[in-house]
């Protein structure tokens, strides 16, 4: 009797104990600047930060959260989370070790160097950005899976669940949401054949809840097909049948060989801070080094946050990386890139020779047809780090705010259009105002360069930060200025991110600034001394986590859009 009346309560306890310790890991906070004990994930949206949290909390390590934020960003933010565009995931695990995968799409293997140009020549408008044509071989799916391979804990099918029931149940659209869906209600309209789901009768409002049967049905195909599911069977004949319909060259072929890359990280000392990022093709990590590197000897603290001063040296900075950009970075499959000398103290130091503090120096003339003013772009940013102190920063796009708007047909998914990423004619500008050559021209099979930055730091060999941000060109220079904020000016992250921006991209030859980002004392000295300034609506949008001593995590979702931070 004795012993069944312990078994009794004994039950009852391991039972009152499993039940607390799941209602307390179930636990969690959100908001835009919170700090956490365990992990965190930082991303676009409140859903798919809550997804990537709940998967921290099934005992799933960075890298599922992280796959499972990046799925969950193709449901709830269409805008940029995608399966039908690509990016690249930068990976630290705890114990030091890094990796990159490179998910960046392909030009297709009918592409060729002029098919952006008339018979005369002349670039096409919206071919590279409004048509099927705009469309590289989309590379998200099978990055996602090989970063699960690698290093993921938890089953594959798991991690893509929660998407796929985001997608069937549907959820609340956000006010900014309502807004993307019904500006861009129009070309959803005229580029497809059908109307998609982000097609309603009336115009969309906050709240309104928005379902897509047929991206659950595609997203059950690659969980139950593994990259089979997306690339060949019936997804495949979807997007095979989409570009017959609007003349696209992507084949069957294409989509059975694309694969995503492991890259090497590119890395630099920077103050004795260790700065982790990624190599071509992406330019955002060269960039990033070679500012930190140009502007490394001198003394920014004393000079102050967006100070005259430093404003100039970093703009100046800014515009030299951005013509090495335009003449040197591309595929590294393709272009032989002088990475090493690029990104050496020497060459930086010699680059920097003709840095006049009391001038500002001339890009070339400007170019005709330079975007002036805002388009509308959008990419997407995510931070992961879990319990264990494994870190995930990741940057994916479709290039513009919902690609090409561009829907396979019964597959629910937006196709990209960046393949206006490529220099499409040597000297025109693209949609970022960006100028390239013969190393960024098209060619089958080769990856277009991007500047997407995802980066982590590290202090005395421990994770610091992890941080990352859309737009477009402004990307290197608004991770920049996020690092320096923390590390020179000592901001804490939340401040780092929220400070207002500048950008300098060589060509166009002027600085763009957020409003209230420059003090007028600033602007007038920058003006004296033969800046051009120009306002313009904001820059980046940063999600970040920063570790603090002792080991909790401080997130920076910025506030310049929906994006959250969600930890526990
Ligand atoms: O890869 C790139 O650099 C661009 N396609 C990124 C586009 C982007 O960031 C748009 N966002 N705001």
């Amino acid at each position: 009797m004795n012993r069944l009346i312990c078994i009794f309560f004994g039950l009852i306890f391991i039972t009152g104990c499993s039940v607390k310790s799941a209602q307390e890991k179930d636990k969690f906070v959100e908001g835009q600047d919170i700090t956490t004990d365990n992990g965190m994930v930082v991303s676009a949206h409140p859903q798919s930060s809550r997804i990537g949290v709940s998967i921290l909390q099934k005992d799933g390590n960075a890298v599922d959260a992280a796959v499972a934020t990046e799925f969950a960003l193709a449901v709830c933010y269409p805008e940029a989370g995608n399966i039908g565009g690509g990016g690249f995931m930068l990976i630290r695990t705890s114990d030091g070790k890094t990796d990159v995968i490179d998910y960046r799409e392909k030009a297709p293997i009918h592409a060729s160097r002029d098919m952006y140009l008339d018979k005369s020549g002349n670039v096409s408008e919206g071919l590279s950005t409004e048509t099927h044509l705009a469309s590289g071989v989309p590379g998200t799916v099978d990055g996602m899976i090989i970063a699960h391979s690698k290093y993921g804990k938890l089953p594959f099918k798991d991690v893509i669940q929660p998407a796929i029931d985001l997608a069937e149940k549907g959820f609340p659209v956000t006010r900014r949401q309502a807004e993307d869906f019904n500006s861009n209600r129009k070309s959803f309209l005229v580029r497809n054949s059908f109307r998609p789901a982000f097609v309603k009768d009336s115009l969309w409002k906050e709240g309104d809840i928005l379902i897509q049967s047929a991206l659950a049905e595609t997203l059950k195909r690659i969980r139950d097909q593994g990259r089979e599911g997306f690339y060949s069977g019936m997804t495949a004949r979807l997007m095979i049948r989409e570009m017959n319909r609007g003349n696209g060259i992507i084949s069957e072929q294409d989509l059975k060989e694309y694969r995503s890359v492991s890259r090497i990280p590119l890395t630099a000392d920077y103050k004795g801070f260790r700065i982790i990022t990624v190599a071509p093709p992406s330019s955002g990590g060269i960039i990033l080094i070679q500012l930190l590197k140009m502007t490394d000897p001198y003394p920014l603290s004393e000079w102050g946050f967006n100070s005259s001063k430093t404003i100039h040296l970093m703009v100046e900075a800014e515009r030299r990386a951005f013509a090495d950009r335009s003449e040197y970075l591309g595929d590294p499959e393709f272009v032989k890139i002088p990475v090493n000398q690029l990104v050496s103290k020497k060459y930086l130091i010699d680059r920097m020779s003709t840095f006049d503090e009391k001038r500002a120096s001339f890009s070339q003339e400007i170019r005709p047809g330079s975007p002036e003013g805002y388009t509308s772009e959008e990419t997407t940013h995510y931070s992961v780090v879990d319990a264990g102190g494994n870190a995930v920063a990741a940057t994916t796009t479709l290039n513009n705010t919902f690609g090409n708007s561009i829907v396979v047909d019964s597959a629910g998914f937006l196709l990209n259009n960046q393949m206006d990423d490529f220099s499409v004619k040597p000297g025109f500008p693209n949609m970022y105002g960006l100028v390239g050559g013969e190393a960024n021209s098209v060619q089958p099979g080769k990856r277009m360069l991007s500047s997407m930055t995802p980066v982590i730091v590290e202090k005395e060999g421990k994770l610091l930060l992890v941080l990352g941000s859309p737009g477009g060109s402004t990307i290197p220079t608004t991770v920049f200025q996020v690092i320096v904020n923390v590390l020179d000016f000592g901001m804490s992250i939340a401040q780092a991110v929220d400070a207002g921006r500048f950008h300098h991209q060589w060509l166009p030859d002027w600085i763009s600034y957020e409003k209230h980002a420059i003090d007028s004392v600033s602007l007038e000295k920058l003006r004296d001394i033969g800046h051009i300034l120009k306002e313009r609506p904001s820059i980046g949008s940063v999600n970040a986590i920063m570790i603090l001593p002792g080991g909790k995590k401080a997130g920076g979702a910025d506030k310049r859009s929906n994006n959250s931070s969600c930890g526990y």
